[in-house]
């Protein structure tokens, strides 16, 4: 990772899709730094507008709400040029969100099996407030089930594909800017 951003030659977006522990924050924390770009992440700016967390607004409103402010927001960021944006992982259940998020970027869907997602998730502190179950059953549980069924979801809004088993945060970064340089003549 070279310690100077680096300038693409265009100004779309860097847009990181993928399922819960895949590290699209995190990545597109490094990435931001790299590209010298601001990053969004969808959730945080979500959780900062609502005043509440993931958890207090699917509780409250139910997840059709939540599905409505996340749809909003990637609208809205989805129109701007430049960032490194980083999606909650139910982005792609709404066509119009990837429609949208690919007008003016690529799209990089960050990969994982549910073993390692779910080592990941066991790890992560925030998992309770940030990622209420999607089913009604554990967290944990149901990422084999949710997984399969979003699979061909990801596939189909995705431009890059990278695999994060068994890479670092840094190593999945250095592996999206080397792909993103080397597609850029047919991508961009
Ligand atoms: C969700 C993933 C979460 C968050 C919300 C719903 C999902 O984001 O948007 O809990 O449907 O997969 P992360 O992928 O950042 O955990």
């Amino acid at each position: 990772m070279t310690a100077k951003p680096e300038h693409l030659h265009h100004d779309f977006n860097l847009v990181l899709i993928g399922f819960r522990g895949t590290g699209k924050t995190q990545v597109g924390a490094r990435l931001a730094r790299a590209l010298g770009r601001p990053l969004v992440d969808l959730d945080q700016v979500l959780v900062q507008e609502a005043g509440r967390s993931i958890a207090e607004i699917v509780a409250q409103d139910g997840w059709a709400a939540f599905r409505q402010r996340e749809k909003e927001l990637a609208a809205r960021y989805a129109a701007s040029r430049g960032l490194v944006l980083a999606t909650g992982g139910g982005v792609i259940l709404d066509p119009d969100n990837v429609r949208a998020l690919r007008e003016h970027g690529v799209i990089i869907w960050l990969t994982a099996d549910a073993a390692t997602i779910r080592e990941r998730l066991l790890k992560d502190q925030p998992t309770d407030e940030g990622r209420p179950s999607l089913t009604g059953s554990d967290p944990v549980q149901e990422i084999e089930e949710v997984l399969q069924a979003r699979l061909p979801l990801y596939q189909a809004a995705a431009r890059i594909i990278i695999d994060t088993r068994h890479r670092t945060v840094a190593e999945v970064a250095e592996r999206v800017l080397e792909m993103v340089r080397s597609r850029s003549n047919t991508i961009f």
